[in-house]
């Protein structure tokens, strides 16, 4: 092989950058056979037992399969994988990006890219972060398909395994300050709500730290409208047993939790939480919260669609606001901002922060609020969002209903 040719370079790049720790990612693309082929190759570089590897997962359309692959053959392995099987390759450091493309008749180039990220990846196997995720949730994470057979993690599940494990630690800190994990706490078990729950990765992480590690009784419903889904992690309760874990087919506005036997404590919930529900179906599911009386709420907006058209470009932030990005990440911010005020004057204290770091996914921030305060009294509350919203030229939004006292949010 010529070593001047874009090939070889792009090799010469991975093997320097895994030996130099600069590497952050390979991914290759563009499969040259049609079939039961891998569509993609994801390459990380991890530390199992002290032995660096890279560690592959080859994606096909159904499924995925995982090998680790030592550091001395990735040269020979890359070299087959670029002439015979994939026409595009990206590599990541934390110094360049690099991207390799080659066309139909074998044509190719290598283009470079001022780099996505300047910090290394954890190195070290995810194996040794299970934190909350302990044996016990063996079950249910590979139900989930979070781990494979053997119990460990699938690499295309990596992150969604560290966000799980996140997300409870975050749970349990904000279960104490509510009190449920006291061991004089009321055995009344504690109702819980998981809207828009999607596959049920958070809904069972959830059952998993009350029910298994902190044995405190609780119910805890999953809402979704994907029917498919219902039906699939209701199996899955059903198959572990998961006592008190149940799944339901209904809309975050208007679902009747009626699992609960509500003619016994009317409709009140402990907690609702709504992980990466769209646009203002986040908003949908704060009302619904403050409605329930649920003590802590937790929101992790997804997509942010209805502010952007309403912003204005107040001075002395038009110019700014000019460029699309800057309106985007504005309109983001004064959305969740007014989620935050919204809470606040509901009485919850509240805190907006980051989930998961922001190169494992772009949805990472958090709303969670405890209520703590008698709602809507603070009147001062209700005049921080009417500025704001006068401030940025925002005629409505989704919670805007609740700036009307007498008006009964959503059950
Ligand atoms: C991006 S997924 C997130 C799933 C889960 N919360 C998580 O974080 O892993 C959003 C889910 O919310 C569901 N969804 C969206 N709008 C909804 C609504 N109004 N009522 C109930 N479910 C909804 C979608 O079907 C989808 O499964």
């Amino acid at each position: 092989m010529d070593a001047n040719s874009p090939v070889a370079q792009f090799i010469s790049k991975t093997t320097t950058s895994l030996a130099e720790a600069t590497f952050v990612r390979l991914a290759l693309s563009s499969p040259v056979a049609d079939g039961d082929v891998p569509q993609k190759i994801l390459g990380r570089f991890v530390r199992i037992k002290g032995v660096s590897q890279l560690s592959l997962t080859l994606r096909h359309n159904t499924r995925d399969v995982t090998r680790n692959l030592p550091i001395a053959e990735v040269a020979t392995w890359l070299a087959g994988e670029l002439q015979s099987s994939f026409r595009c390759a990206m590599l990541g450091t934390t110094t360049r990006d690099w991207q390799f493309i080659s066309d139909r008749n074998g044509t190719a180039r290598l283009v470079d890219h001022r780099p996505k990220t300047s910090a290394s990846p954890s190195r070290e196997h995810d194996q040794k972060h299970q934190g909350v995720l302990d044996a016990n949730a063996r079950d249910w994470l590979q139900g989930l398909d979070v781990l494979d057979r053997d119990g460990k993690v699938r690499a295309s599940m990596a992150d969604k395994h560290r966000q799980i494990n996140r997300y409870l630690e975050i749970v349990s800190h904000l279960a104490k300050e509510c009190g449920w994990t006291d061991a004089a706490a009321s055995q009344t078990p504690l109702r819980f709500v998981d809207m828009g729950c999607g596959k049920g990765y958070l809904t069972f992480g959830l059952w998993h730290l009350f029910h298994r590690i902190w044995k405190r009784p609780v119910q805890v419903i999953g809402v979704e409208t994907r029917h498919d889904l219902v039906a699939t992690t209701n199996q899955l309760a059903r198959r572990l047993p998961a006592d008190g874990l149940s799944f339901i087919a209904g809309d975050i506005a208007s679902a009747k939790l009626s699992a609960w036997g509500e003619e016994e404590r009317g409709s009140n919930v402990d907690a609702l939480i709504a992980l990466h529900a769209c646009n203002t179906a986040t908003d949908d599911a704060i009302r619904r919260g403050i409605g329930l009386g649920a003590k802590l709420i937790i929101v992790s907006p997804c997509c942010h669609k209805e502010l952007r058209p309403q912003l204005g470009k107040p001075e002395p932030l038009g110019p700014v606001l000019r460029h699309g990005v800057m309106e985007e990440r504005m309109a983001e911010w004064a959305t969740d901002g007014l989620r935050g005020m919204f809470l606040e004057w509901a009485g919850y204290r509240t805190k907006i922060m980051e989930f998961v770091a922001s190169e494992h996914t772009p949805k990472n921030l958090m709303i969670a609020a405890v209520l703590e305060h008698e709602p809507f009294q603070n009147e001062e509350g209700r005049r921080r969002i009417e500025r704001f919203k006068k401030f940025f030229g925002v005629a409505t939004h989704a919670l805007d209903p609740l700036l009307n006292p007498c008006a009964s949010p959503a059950k």
